[in-house]
């Protein structure tokens, strides 16, 4: 090679290495296949399906204390939701006390939580279930005073695992403006070096879009900011969510934030579709209200096992909007199988007819499918071919799983 040949194969070379720094990791991985793909997880082996559970904070806010975690637990059970997979209790922001201990160790605030956490973790343990922290990436959490882990990941990580901690998440506040990239990280090595397996859920509201670079980091991340309980906000954080379809896997979810079902802002039919889509999204499913009041309306919703079902499909793959035509929206995605889970949400005040075409769902033309109804709970008695007709109410949904007939 002449030293222009040189320069030119140099130029190549550096040409590809940008390219492939700028394409997502999920397309990196669809080219090199199977171990790229194992290795690029975060390798603690959780959250091969989302997770499932309870967390404090869209019904109590700051206002949390033993008791409440403990009744939780004890209803979580007795309602039978545990059984159904909800698992995860977890205690959000306002649990810690603003000082470290002498050692430097986080300690929880003994007006509220006065007999430590260990040994709530213990009496959730005792229930068969597992419990859940939150830490902040930063100086502070977010409600402000308690401290961030930051400067501190292996102390806090191994208190953690001490108290026998299942699941932390890890918010974003008070961060002195450095990049969530790097500081997530660090926590990450941090709970791999205790050895107990914590789910580690990343909460940085997809400021940095954390599906990128969120594999190899955490078990899910959040995709939004902050949900509130009513329909407009809720619709917006699937739609924010949706967008990150392709970066969902086993063992690693796209998080658009936790359930508020139950917690009044919202009629039943919208919160029907805030299951549905949240069940077709593979996001983690925590329940946000007080599963000690529940009433029979709402626990007929979380408690919902076809459309559990869904949610926890082996297959892992993140539903997409497969065609937007102003308010009626056609979600769909494939589920184990060989069948196809299919949303007809409708986001507008008015009744909409909607059809769902086969070529838009992943189905070859002329498939004829049988039709499961996830919410009437009935198979209907006319196989379908080619689409699916149905009448959908505002701020409704019909949710299907179509298997095809051989
Ligand atoms: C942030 C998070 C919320 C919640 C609060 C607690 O806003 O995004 O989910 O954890 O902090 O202060």
């Amino acid at each position: 090679m002449n030293s222009r040949e040189v320069e030119v194969q140099l130029a190549l070379v550096i040409l590809t290495m940008m390219i492939l720094c700028l394409v997502p990791s999920s397309a990196k991985e669809r080219l090199s296949h199977g171990e790229t793909y194992r290795r690029n997880l975060l390798a603690n082996g959780l959250g091969l399906t989302p997770p499932m559970g309870w967390s404090s904070w869209n019904h109590f806010h700051c206002n949390i204390n033993e008791t409440i975690i403990r009744e939780t637990a004890d209803a979580l059970v007795s309602t039978g939701l545990s059984d159904l997979g909800y698992k995860y209790v977890n205690i959000d922001d306002c649990w810690a006390d603003i000082h470290r201990d002498d050692k430097g160790r986080l300690v929880s605030k003994n007006s509220t939580f006065p007999s430590g956490i260990k040994a709530l973790a213990d009496y959730v343990h005792s229930k068969g279930l597992k419990l859940g922290i939150y830490g902040d990436a930063g100086y502070f959490t977010c409600s402000h005073m308690m401290p961030g882990s930051l400067g501190y990941e292996e102390k806090d990580a191994k208190t953690f695992a001490e108290w026998g901690i299942d699941y932390l998440k890890y918010d974003n506040c008070y961060n002195g403006g450095s990049k969530p990239t790097i500081r997530y990280k660090v926590m990450t090595r941090a709970l791999m070096k205790t050895g107990r397996p914590i789910f580690f859920s990343l909460c940085e509201w997809g400021d940095m879009h954390p599906a990128l670079w969120g594999n190899p980091v955490g078990n899910s991340w959040r995709t939004t900011g902050d949900i509130r309980d009513n329909w407009d906000n809720m619709i917006s954080r699937a739609d924010i969510n949706e967008v990150f379809a392709e970066y969902a896997r086993p063992g690693g979810w796209n998080d658009p934030d936790m359930l508020e079902i139950g917690n009044g802002g919202m009629t039943l039919d919208e919160y029907r579709v805030h299951l549905s889509i949240w069940a077709i999204s593979k996001a983690p499913l925590l329940i946000g209200c007080d599963v000690r009041n529940i009433s029979k309306d709402i626990m007929d919703i979380i408690a919902n096992k076809e459309v559990i079902d869904v949610n926890q499909d082996n297959l892992g793959i993140q539903a997409k909007k497969v065609r937007w035509e102003g308010d009626p929206t056609i979600w769909a995605g494939p589920l184990s199988n060989m069948r196809v889970v299919l949303l007809l949400a409708n986001t507008g005040p008015n009744h909409h007819s909607m059809t769902a075409n086969w070529d838009d769902i992943g189905l070859p033309q002329e498939t004829v499918v049988e039709v499961r109804d996830l919410w009437e709970h009935e198979t209907l008695k006319q196989h379908f071919v080619n689409n699916l007709t149905a009448m959908v109410t505002r701020h409704g949904c019909k949710m299907y799983i179509l298997t095809p007939v051989l």
